[in-house]
């Protein structure tokens, strides 16, 4: 078994390795590697490959698997970026900021492109994996449509949030973790018990995402702070406030959603704090971890193997950046 950080290792290796874009134009290609090699996690092609390694030795199609939801993901960032107008990413500037919007729109398009064609390696079994690679690529755009779609939406309930982050971000994870154990030739309902855990993961990761926009340190983040306040998210956080509010609270984050100040972000954070919000969403954050912990308990294989996916999800809940 090996642990997070050897397969991080080993995937950007591979990955810089075997990564497809040519010289020509450069105008497309030299911003797509400027955005993969100035990093990222890696989360969801090492729970992919973790996900295989439950159930085998990890093979050549978990590797193409990983490579294909990597590529995806950072397609979704690009096209994310110009949504939300963020100006850093990975510490950087965003790939739209340092080359136009143009650049922006085709190297995500051609992205894309890239990840289906490292899919398409996929020697066993690729007609499943592109059926739950697909339905995951339109879950995804249509959480982010409601993303958007709730910036100027004002009686947004929590449930709808939950499923906006459940399409917008979850679902990739919970597929890259069935993708994989799907390669590793998962047997039984594993590899459905494996999405479980990844979606639950995914909320509760998405939660933290959203915590760390308003009370994370941008320089561990490398992200602006307070994005989500600035284009009236509706985060759990601002949900949250909203519903524990007395009058005079919700007054002021009413007001405050109206307003482009410059003290409108650290406004809003004290809000949280005195309503409470910060807390509930950090509680909020371990509920949907427990959930998830249950469904990877109940993976029928021996504990010991589920080490690294237990270390990697832990890590995933106290995560600065
Ligand atoms: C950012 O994902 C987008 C979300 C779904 C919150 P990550 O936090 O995994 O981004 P990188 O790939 O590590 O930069
Ligand atoms: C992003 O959510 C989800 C996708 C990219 C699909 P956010 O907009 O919160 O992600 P960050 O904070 O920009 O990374
Ligand atoms: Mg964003
Ligand atoms: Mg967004
Ligand atoms: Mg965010």
């Amino acid at each position: 078994m090996h642990t997070f950080t050897n397969l991080v290792a080993a995937f950007e290796n591979r990955f810089s390795a075997s990564l497809p874009f040519p010289g020509e134009p450069a105008t497309l290609y030299d911003p797509c590697r400027y955005l993969l090699d100035i990093g990222g996690k890696r989360i969801r092609p090492v729970l992919c490959l973790m996900a295989c390694e439950l159930f085998d030795e990890i093979n050549d199609d978990a590797w193409h698997s990983a490579a294909a939801i990597e590529l995806f993901h950072n397609f979704t960032l690009i096209h994310d970026d110009i949504m939300d107008k963020a100006p850093l990413r990975r510490g950087q500037p965003t790939l739209h900021h340092k080359y136009g919007l143009t650049a922006g729109i085709l190297c995500g398009d051609v992205m894309c492109i890239y990840a289906y064609d490292q899919l398409a390696g996929v020697k066993r079994g690729l007609g499943p994996l592109m059926k739950i690679f697909n339905k995951t690529a339109i879950e995804v755009c249509e959480g982010q449509q409601l993303d958007m779609d709730f910036e100027t939406r004002e009686d947004v309930r929590i449930d709808e949030y939950i499923r906006m982050i459940t399409l917008k971000t979850s679902v990739l994870l919970a597929c890259s973790l069935q993708m994989g154990a799907l390669c590793g030739g998962a047997l039984g309902d594993n590899a459905n018990k494996l999405y479980e855990f990844g979606k639950n993961m995914g909320i509760a990761f998405q939660l933290q995402d959203d915590y760390l926009d308003a009370f994370g340190d941008p320089e561990k983040s490398g992200k602006q702070s307070g994005g989500d306040i600035k284009a009236n998210k509706k985060t759990y956080l601002l949900l949250k406030a909203l519903e524990n509010a007395d009058a005079e609270q919700r007054h002021n984050i009413e007001r405050l959603l109206r307003t482009d100040e410059d003290d409108k972000v650290s406004a809003m954070c004290s809000l949280y704090i005195d309503t409470n919000a910060h807390q509930a969403c950090r509680e909020a954050i371990t509920h949907y971890a427990d959930i998830a912990f249950g469904y990877l308990e109940d993976v029928a294989i021996p504990s010991v193997r589920k080490q690294p996916l237990t270390e990697l999800a832990r890590y995933l809940l106290v995560r600065d950046k």
